[in-house]
C-alpha cells in the first residue's frame, strides 16, 4: 500500500492498494469498528456498481459477529428496478442488477446481521413510492445521516447517482429520485450531496485504468465533477488500485522532476 497525499485542503488521503479487495476491506472494517467504539453504533451507506464486490466479499472475515448488533446498513444509491415482492431479509427476489443483491450475495447473506438493521433503498419499480418510503425510514432508523459513506466513482466523475451538471446536485433533501440517469438503468434513488458530505467518513473506491483520468481531473480540483466536492472533506479517503492511480502517480513524479 502506498499513500500519496495525506489530508489537508484539496489533498485528501489517497491510498494505492496492491491487494485491493483485502486491503480496502480492512480499511472499511477498521472504520466501522472505530465508529462503533467511539459512538456505540455505525450507520454505513454501501456503494453500488462492480468495484465494491470483491471488497464486500472480504468484510465477513474482518468483523466480529458482535459488530452486527451495532451496525446499520443502507446504500448510497440504488437502481429502481421492477421487483416482485420482498419478504424482509429475503434478498433472492431482488434483481441481479440491484446494488442490494450484490451486497447480500457478497457479504450480508453470510453474516449475522438482522434484517431490521438493513434498510433497502428500493423495493419496487415505483421511484416516487420508494423515495417516500426510504426517506421516512432513513430519518427514523439512521437519524437522516451516515457515519461512513462508501462511494464508487464513475469515469465521468459521478458518485452515487449524482451526475455532472445534473440538477440532483443542488437538492438538499435527504434523498432523491433520479429518472434520467446517464448510466442505466435510468431510474434511481440516491442520497443527496449534503447527506453524503455530512458523513463522518467518506471512502471512495476506484479500480481500473478507466478511472485514472477522472482521478487526475478530480485531484486537480475540476469543479464540474461531483467527486471533487469531497476533496476538502476532513475524512475523505480515495482507495485506488495501481491502474486507477496511474495518472496521479505520474503527475506526482512529474512534479518532483526538476525542470529539464
Ligand atoms: C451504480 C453506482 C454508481 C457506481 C459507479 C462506479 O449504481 O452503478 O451507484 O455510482 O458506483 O458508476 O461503477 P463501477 O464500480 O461499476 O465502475
Amino acid at each position: 500500500m502506498m499513500q500519496i497525499h495525506s489530508g489537508g485542503p484539496k489533498r485528501p488521503n489517497v491510498h494505492v492498494l496492491g491487494d485491493y479487495g483485502p486491503q480496502a476491506a480492512q480499511m472499511i472494517a477498521d472504520a466501522i469498528l472505530t465508529t462503533i467504539a467511539e459512538t456505540g453504533r455505525c450507520r454505513l451507506g454501501l456503494a453500488g456498481g462492480r468495484t465494491p464486490a470483491p471488497v464486500y466479499g472480504q468484510l465477513r472475515a474482518l468483523l466480529p459477529a458482535s459488530a452486527y448488533r451495532q451496525l446499520r446498513v443502507t446504500w448510497t444509491d440504488e437502481r429502481v428496478l421492477e421487483k416482485v415482492g420482498h419478504a424482509p431479509g429475503d434478498w433472492q427476489p431482488f434483481d441481479p442488477e440491484s446494488n442490494l443483491r450484490m451486497a447480500y450475495a457478497e457479504w450480508l447473506s453470510k453474516v449475522p446481521i438482522s434484517h431490521e438493521n438493513v434498510l433497502p433503498m428500493s423495493l419496487s419499480g415505483d421511484a416516487r413510492v420508494e423515495l417516500l418510503r426510504f426517506g421516512k425510514a432513513f430519518r427514523a432508523q439512521f437519524d437522516g445521516g451516515l457515519d461512513i459513506a462508501l462511494l464508487g466513482l464513475g469515469s465521468d466523475g459521478h458518485v452515487a447517482s449524482l451526475f455532472p451538471g445534473h440538477p440532483a446536485l443542488d437538492v438538499d433533501d435527504l434523498a432523491l429520485a433520479v429518472h434520467d440517469s446517464p448510466k442505466p438503468p435510468a431510474a434511481r434513488i440516491s442520497l443527496t450531496l449534503p447527506v453524503l458530505k455530512r458523513a463522518r467518513t467518506v471512502i471512495i473506491l476506484a479500480r481500473g485504468k478507466a478511472k485514472s483520468d477522472v482521478i487526475v481531473r478530480a485531484m486537480a480540483g475540476d469543479a464540474a465533477l461531483p467527486v471533487t466536492r469531497f476533496l476538502e472533506h476532513p475524512r475523505a479517503f480515495f482507495l485506488l488500485d495501481s491502474a486507477a492511480a496511474r495518472g496521479i502517480v505520474l503527475a506526482e513524479l512529474d512534479a518532483m522532476t526538476p525542470g529539464e
